[in-house]
């Protein structure tokens, strides 16, 4: 399985930090924040990873990941995104580089503490279909929103004023080649924009998503709070991160973690 980060988007919500240069490349703590989701992909065995990237700053990518055998990435591809369509829209453009095969796709600020090497092992296992990654949250109506009856994924619903569980859908997501064609359905949400919790849910419609419950804490980092929050969960540890150091930290080092 192949890797996608989406690393797009004007981080409006940070502004004036993201005036000079893109989100996923703000420092949490002592790393820029997308060594994050590299490590959370190479921990699960993936090291064939895509970055979709798109604003102003999107060369500063190439400066500090280079061809990623630093990071021990094996193949890293870039792509970028014109303009602010979406999560979703951004996908689009990994067809090519998913080669009809089965992605996993982070968002490219997405911290988590753990690992995902047990969710993406029952991803592979599965015959079809999706894979979302759960987590409950004091605050839920920032995020997509599951709701849940007798242990079954009834609905997402993107950032509800009155969420029906704390759970919200986290942005790491596990797809097979159909999201392509799904994505190519969807018209824009009231913000201008292809959601991802629409291609979700066409999936949910077909009766092919799945979920798990992600272990360890996890946020986001789009905005100051969350940010700061990310910072302050990374410096108490626990964390995984990109090894800096000349030997280079070896694939799943982590796994069970
Ligand atoms: C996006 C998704 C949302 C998801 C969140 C996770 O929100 O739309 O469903 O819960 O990422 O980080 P956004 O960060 O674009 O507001």
């Amino acid at each position: 399985m192949k890797g996608v980060i989406l690393a797009g988007g004007l981080g409006t919500r940070l502004e004036p930090l993201t005036r000079v240069t893109n989100k996923p490349l703000l420092p949490i703590y002592d790393r820029p924040m997308i060594y994050y989701p590299i490590q959370c992909l190479l921990n699960a065995g993936i090291d064939e990873i895509l970055i979709v990237t798109g604003g102003e700053h999107a060369g500063d990518f190439l400066k500090l990941l280079g061809n990623g055998k630093r990071l021990n990435v094996k193949d890293l591809h870039y792509t970028y995104q014109e303009g602010e369509g979406g999560i979703a829209d951004a996908l689009k453009l990994a067809e090519d580089f998913a080669e009809n095969g089965r992605i996993c796709v982070i968002l490219g600020d997405n911290i988590i503490e753990r690992d995902i090497c047990e969710p993406v092992r029952a991803f592979k296992e599965q015959p079809s279909g999706a894979k979302l990654l759960l987590k409950e949250v004091p605050d839920p109506q920032r995020f997509g929103v599951a709701r849940i009856e007798d242990g079954r994924l009834i609905e997402i619903i993107e950032k509800p004023a009155e969420p029906a569980s704390n759970l919200a859908v986290t942005g790491i997501y596990m797809y097979d080649s159909d999201v392509f064609a799904i994505a190519d359905t969807l018209a824009p949400s009231t913000r201008g924009e292809l959601e991802i919790t629409d291609v979700n849910n066409a999936y949910l419609a077909r009766g092919d998503l799945t979920y798990d419950i992600l272990e360890g804490w996890w946020t986001d980092s789009g905005t100051f709070q969350s940010l700061h929050k990310a910072n302050c969960l990374v410096v108490a540890g626990g964390a995984n991160r990109v090894s800096t150091s000349a030997t280079p930290m070896a694939h799943g080092a982590a796994a069970g973690a």
